[in-house]
């Protein structure tokens, strides 16, 4: 992605603005824990080497005229009266960052001319990072002072009340906090964070794009959210104390048994992925890199059966990794339903690797999936324009 296009379409489409600000941020890969975050859980993304830029400038007026250069497309709309649009669904993101500052600042119009290389559509979180990069230069163009974590949790919000997809905060926060060699270490519920060395030298992060996007996928996301908060509530009968499955240990697991079975299902992934995360984290940081692969497999084995949240072509992804020599561990990512797998893969053997999986997956799913190449990477920032 060439900055200076972006510029020179900039002055194209807005000649009358002054110089502009560029504001990027990545999509992301979670290698464990997932379904943990809106549970108070624990996470461990990494932010990717694939990132969406925007770059603005102010305008005297209160409207913002935005350019798509991936759609070819332009969206204006009037500060006074933001709606979500049905025709421009890409510009919704930037409406909704605009609807959450103006709840405490009156911001100013804007220009601003976007481009993304994160892969859309294949839960590599291509709409946290437009809402992050877009939250990062309305803040930069106005002088906000806001922290990393409020952006954050104001970007989460634009997805959740503007947007309407109830997403936990893992991928804002990791598109924001991610830092490259790194992979981000969260707990959901206190956001204390840590980045942890990724000690991936010798491996690949190989992530599979399984081209099947469910249309389930939002309503089979809040059924899982809300049978999480049923098995809350039936658990407190014996455990009191509890606010959320983050707070259920694995010596609890009989007592998530006795629960009717979906939800003791569901439990079970949460309370073990919480724990494979912690785990992994300590494997991590003795560059148990072996070890760490073990917890990926199992964690899609957990995804697989008890949250039940993959699906056929995944899965085929996922056998047909692991039995690829020099596969550490592979495992579904994302919401599931679909999108990408993530494998850690010896160095030597990842070529190997993607021969082979997208000369099966076609033989075996018609679909030629697109493979990418992970480095944990930085997350937002702003560039320096010459
Ligand atoms: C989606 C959501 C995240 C998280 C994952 C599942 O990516 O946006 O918040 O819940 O699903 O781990």
């Amino acid at each position: 992605m060439n900055v200076q296009t972006m510029i020179d379409v900039f002055k194209d489409k807005f000649p009358q603005s002054g110089p502009p600000v560029a504001a990027a941020a990545p999509g992301r890969v979670n290698l464990i824990g997932e379904h943990t975050d809106y549970n108070d859980g624990f996470v461990l993304p990494m932010a990717i080497n694939d990132q969406i830029i925007l770059i603005g400038s102010l305008r005297s007026d209160r409207q913002v005229h935005l350019y798509s250069m991936d759609f070819e497309e332009a969206s204006v709309f009037s500060l006074d009266a933001i709606e979500a649009s049905a025709d421009t669904p890409w510009s919704n993101y930037i409406r909704g960052i605009c609807v959450m500052y103006q709840k405490t600042t009156r911001l100013q119009g804007m220009n601003i001319v976007l481009q993304g290389r994160v892969p859309q559509g294949a839960g590599l979180s291509s709409s946290a990072a437009l809402e992050v990069a877009a939250a990062l230069l309305v803040k930069t163009l106005h002088g906000i002072r806001i922290s990393s974590t409020a952006l954050v949790k104001l970007a989460q919000s634009a997805e959740n009340e503007f947007v309407g997809v109830q997403c936990g905060i893992m991928d804002q926060f990791v598109s924001m906090l991610g830092k490259q060699d790194h992979v981000l270490f969260l707990d959901c519920r206190s956001l204390d964070y840590e980045l942890v060395p990724a000690p991936f030298s010798g491996t690949r992060v190989i992530v599979v794009d399984s081209g099947v996007k469910r249309g389930l996928v939002d309503s089979e996301y809040n059924k899982r959210r809300a049978q999480c908060s049923d098995a809350v509530d039936l658990l407190r009968d014996s455990l009191p104390d509890i606010q959320s499955l983050r707070d259920v240990e694995l010596k609890h697991l009989p007592l998530i048994n006795s629960l009717p079975n979906e939800l003791a299902k569901r439990a079970r992934h949460v309370v073990t992925e919480n724990a494979r995360v912690l785990q992994a984290v300590n494997h991590l940081r003795r560059e148990d890199i072996t070890s760490f692969g073990e917890l990926m497999n199992q964690s899609h084995i957990s995804l697989r059966d008890d949250y039940e949240v993959s699906c056929r072509e995944l899965d085929l992804l996922v056998d047909m990794a692991w039995s690829i020599p020099g596969t550490l561990g592979s495992r579904m990512t994302g919401a599931g339903f679909g999108g990408c797998t993530v494998s850690l893969v010896e160095e030597s053997a990842s070529d190997a690797f993607t021969t082979q999986i997208k000369t099966h997956y076609k033989e075996n799913c018609g679909i030629s999936p697109r493979v990418f190449v992970y480095q944990a990477s930085k997350g937002a920032h702003i560039l320096p324009l010459a």
